[in-house]
């Protein structure tokens, strides 16, 4: 979300070795699931920022356009780490591509009910409440602090993959209703084995 804000299908079982263009070949994670622990837990601060962590963030690029969203947190791909990239461009925009590292929240200003998904929980969305703006702190992958503001889909992107890092999924933002409602829906399924 984002992950994902729109629904789509969850990426391949395995990692795989997708080469783009113009690029080193990328791998594609991935992504883990609701029901794994990992989600609900928070990730560890980033502190080493090394040619790792660059390889990690852009290899989360392509895992999420591989998944079509348009963020990704690291606990998305199995790695417990305060780690997440948005680009709610889909990959249209080089310069809309934002790695997150350790990032805060340090402003929030309105209101905003928008329907939202989540690459973990494919196939359900809900309405979730969030900033119309914030204004966030972050590291990039050099370790730079930097400050950026959001407005709609980005603030609703960067507040999503914050949570994210705090092993919060947008389903705790929802009525106890509806979220019961898909908990009991991706039960059935995981019965099924198809989750
Ligand atoms: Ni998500």
């Amino acid at each position: 979300m984002p992950d994902k804000l729109t629904s789509s299908e969850p990426a391949s079982a395995a990692a795989t070795e997708a080469p783009q263009p113009g690029s080193a070949a990328r791998k594609i994670y991935p992504i883990v699931k609701y029901g794994d622990p990992i989600l609900e837990k928070p990730g560890a601060a980033v502190k080493q920022f090394d040619a790792e962590l660059e390889e990690l963030a852009e290899d989360m690029f392509a895992s999420m356009y591989a998944a079509q969203g348009v963020g990704l947190a690291a606990p998305q791909i199995g790695k417990s780490l305060r780690l997440a990239v948005v680009d709610v461009t889909g990959g249209k925009n080089p310069e809309a591509k934002i790695v997150l590292a350790n990032p805060e929240i340090i402003h929030a200003e309105g209101e905003v009910r928008e329907e939202e998904g989540c690459l973990s929980i494919p196939g359900f969305r809900g309405y979730v409440l969030r900033p119309q703006f914030v204004t966030i702190k972050a590291q990039n992958a050099k370790g730079e602090t930097f400050e950026i503001r959001g407005e709609n889909l980005l603030a609703r992107a960067f507040c999503h993959e914050i949570d994210h890092l705090n092993g919060v999924l947008f389903l705790q933002h929802l009525s106890m209703l509806k979220r019961d409602l898909i908990k009991r829906k991706i039960k059935k399924l995981r019965k099924q084995g198809e989750w």
